[in-house]
């Protein structure tokens, strides 16, 4: 869905549909610039929310059944509200998040998306976190709201993923990233500098072991750390632990560094170092994190070779999905030329590249 008409279109077949009139909410992906796999592990993140959103029409229901569709996946749900059986597909973010807001009255919802579905953008957190706002948050601040959609995600679909994505889409400010400190969900605005663009480059591979790695990564993350005595990695040397728990640790550690310095470096303008942080990022997600991939290592390796980037990594967690390129504003168009030729070349994949900007979190909007 794109802009107006796409909004146009929801309403016109959520009336189709349902035949009543809704109110529409939207929550944005989100694309992170740099701190991977730190969010679990209590450390920095440095995500900005996206202006690709998912939009959710949505009309209350007396008769206490909460239904459920989309314009761009098949299933669908219809059950009584605080129904808690799960079916294995999108629907289950639905359901996870009317059971934990604890609604008691019936909804018609009908979502679309620009989103890239599976892509790393988040897709997840945007749908949880409209599903949210469509519901009603009562007096739960944006915190809250954020801490539920990542609980519903991590015990309705067994994802036990961290609190970046359905915090960003919950707080994002037009123009700008948000540093985060995941031990406390205390963060600072950040602007991306007027003369930078942020290129996400979608590899469009997305290898089918992703969720049980991600879960398997967070595990050793927790084992390392209880060996350590310690919450947290973030609170440790990497000094006394071998082998794979070394590198994991490493990895995190190294990272919290790596994302102070690239908020100094880019508030500083000094953004050939801000790029440096990235390539170092990207690098230890490959070597140390073990989360990377053939296809991502090439759209990060081209990306070296291209005038105007200043830095690039991969974004999200890995195992396919996309990276995120620093460039410069006049070069933003020739870059994106570049990397579509270069990666198809590579791999005969036709990628998806375009530009992004920082963009507001969930809210209401004017269909
Ligand atoms: C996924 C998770 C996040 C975070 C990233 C890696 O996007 O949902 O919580 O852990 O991976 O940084």
């Amino acid at each position: 869905m794109e802009g107006k008409n796409g909004l146009k279109e929801l309403v016109t077949a959520f009336r189709a549909r349902y035949g009543r009139e809704p109110r529409v909410f939207r929550a944005p992906g989100r694309v992170n610039l740099i701190g991977e796999h730190t969010d679990y592990n209590g450390g920095f993140v440095f995500p900005a929310a996206i202006d690709r959103a998912t939009y959710v029409a949505m009309a209350p229901r007396e008769d206490g059944r909460l239904r459920a569709a989309s314009m761009a996946l098949p299933e669908t749900l219809d059950v009584p509200v605080g129904h808690t059986a799960v079916s294995g597909n999108w629907t289950d973010f639905v359901l996870g998040v009317a059971v934990l807001l604890g609604r008691t009255e019936g909804a018609d919802l009908l979502y679309a998306t620009d989103v890239p579905i599976g892509g790393g953008l988040s897709s997840s957190a945007a749908l949880s976190v409209s599903t949210a706002f469509a519901l009603g948050t009562g007096d739960r601040t944006r915190e809250e709201i954020a801490l539920l959609c990542q609980r519903a995600e991590n015990e309705f679909t067994g994802m036990q993923c961290g609190i970046m994505d359905p915090l960003s889409s919950c707080l994002g400010e037009e123009g700008k990233a948000l540093l985060i400190d995941c031990r406390d969900l205390s963060y600072k605005t950040v602007a991306v500098p007027d003369g930078v663009r942020l290129v996400i480059a979608n590899t469009m591979v997305k290898h089918e072991l992703g969720g049980t790695e991600y879960n398997d990564r967070r595990a050793a993350c927790e084992m390392a750390a209880a060996k350590l005595d310690v919450p947290y990695l973030r609170d440790v040397e990497y000094a006394g632990l071998e082998g794979a728990e070394l590198r994991c640790a490493r990895h995190v550690i190294t990272e919290n560094a790596r994302v102070l310095a690239f908020a100094e470096a880019l508030v500083g303008g000094e953004m050939e170092a801000a790029g440096r942080e990235m390539y170092a990022s990207h690098e230890s997600l490959r070597v140390d994190f073990a989360v990377s991939c053939e296809e991502l290592d090439t759209m990060v390796g081209l990306a070296r070779g291209i005038p105007g980037v200043y830095g690039a990594r991969m974004t999200g967690g890995g195992f396919g999905g996309c990276t995120i390129n620093l460039v410069a504003a006049e070069r933003a168009g020739a870059v994106v030329a570049a990397l579509t030729a270069g990666y198809e070349k590579a791999t005969g994949i036709r990628p998806h590249i375009f530009e992004t900007r920082a963009a507001a979190g969930a809210c209401e909007v004017v269909a």
